[in-house]
């Protein structure tokens, strides 16, 4: 009788193995689980359906709450936040909707 190559026999213990994964992954039922409530919310004031629209779906109001207060951070401060996440970050705003984000911005936070 011939012998079984070694290469042969690597084949032959790859494909059982793939078949085993293959059959565990078939079985494995969908996980099903709750999600804890958003803690964090956007400060009430006009145009904040434009900016739960726009901007929650990357992060959430947390990192706009947490950016520094005071004079120095008004309207050209949000304004270039919000210049960022377009153009650095790729997020998908118009430029009308980006002017009621910056006016609501600058006028809640
Ligand atoms: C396409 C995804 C995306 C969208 C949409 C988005 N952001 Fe961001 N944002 C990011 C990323 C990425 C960071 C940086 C995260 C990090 O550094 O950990 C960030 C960070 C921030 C920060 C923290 C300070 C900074 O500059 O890093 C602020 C404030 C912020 N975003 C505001 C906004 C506002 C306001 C909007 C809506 C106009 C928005 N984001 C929409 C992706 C997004």
């Amino acid at each position: 009788m011939k012998s079984v190559t070694p290469a042969v026999a690597m084949g032959a213990a790859l494909s059982a193995l793939c078949l085993a994964l293959w059959s565990a992954a078939a079985l494995a039922s969908p996980l099903d689980y709750t999600l804890p409530p958003e803690t964090a919310a956007f400060l009430p004031g006009p145009n904040r359906e434009v900016v739960e629209g726009n901007c929650a779906a990357c992060h959430s109001a947390d990192y706009i709450s947490t950016q520094p207060r005071g004079e120095r951070f008004g309207r050209a401060f949000w304004q270039a936040e919000v210049t960022k996440m377009i153009k650095v970050y790729g997020a998908p705003i118009d430029e009308a909707d980006a002017a009621k984000i910056v006016a609501y911005l600058a006028a809640t936070y």
